[in-house]
């Protein structure tokens, strides 16, 4: 699977894909992340990708013509399935969109900056507007790595146990139960006893339970 990932700010997406699972799923090869700094594609001389916006109005408005010219460029080398603009007026992003697009070859995704972009862009490129979350951000590099993130966890091979992916909150209609790890008894706090009796069954039943109390309490949106 591959993202190309178009961003004034190319910098601001090394981090968080240079590590851990993301790191892990480019060097076995089942994830590539290209990302392209959009100003190469500006046709002016200082490399401007804004201009003011038509109608007036505070902000800069990002050009249509360098992200056409990347797009562009990528259409040609190879085929997209998707052209997914990061925007708070996006549709939210959860789980089900996710597994969706884990199936997907080949993804461009678009940051935006300043008071967002020509909607030009969106209207003649873009096929899916997403959203992180009812709140807005200073641009659409942590959400375009928030997507990424939750994608290639789920494509086959990227985690070591393939369940774990599945079993985690949100996979099913519940969030999880509650886990524990060694010591046994922390200063007094103790671990729940059914962990530690061995019994697979009443272990399984209790960590239902649980997932369907936390799933009542928090988010009891997800049971309905
Ligand atoms: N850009 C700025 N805020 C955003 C958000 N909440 N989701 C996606 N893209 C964004």
């Amino acid at each position: 699977m591959r993202f190309d990932i178009i961003s004034v700010l190319p910098g601001l997406l090394e981090s968080p894909f240079a590590h851990s699972i993301l790191q892990r799923a480019q060097k076995k090869g089942l994830t590539e992340i290209v990302v392209h700094n959009l100003r190469d594609y500006s046709t002016s001389k200082h490399r401007n990708v804004d201009d003011y916006p038509y109608g007036g109005g505070s902000g800069m408005v990002m050009s249509v013509e360098p992200f056409a010219r990347c797009i562009e460029k990528l259409k040609e080398e190879r085929e997209y399935d998707e052209i997914i603009f990061m925007t708070p007026d996006g549709v939210t992003l959860n789980q089900s969109l996710a597994n969706h697009l884990s199936d997907k070859k080949n993804i461009i995704i678009l940051c935006g900056h300043y008071k967002g972009i020509d909607q030009r862009i969106r209207d003649i490129y873009v096929t899916r507007e997403i959203s992180i979350g009812d709140y807005v951000l200073s641009g659409g590099e942590l959400p375009a790595a928030v997507l990424v993130d939750a994608i290639v966890r789920l494509v086959p091979g990227v985690l070591s146990d393939e369940t774990s992916a599945l079993s985690d909150s949100f996979q099913g209609e519940l969030l999880d139960a509650p886990i524990y790890t060694r010591p046994a008894d922390w200063k007094g706090y103790k671990v729940p006893a059914v962990l530690l009796s061995g019994n697979e069954a009443k272990i399984a039943e209790w960590r239902d339970e649980q997932a369907l109390e936390r799933t009542k309490e928090r988010r009891p949106d997800l049971l309905k």
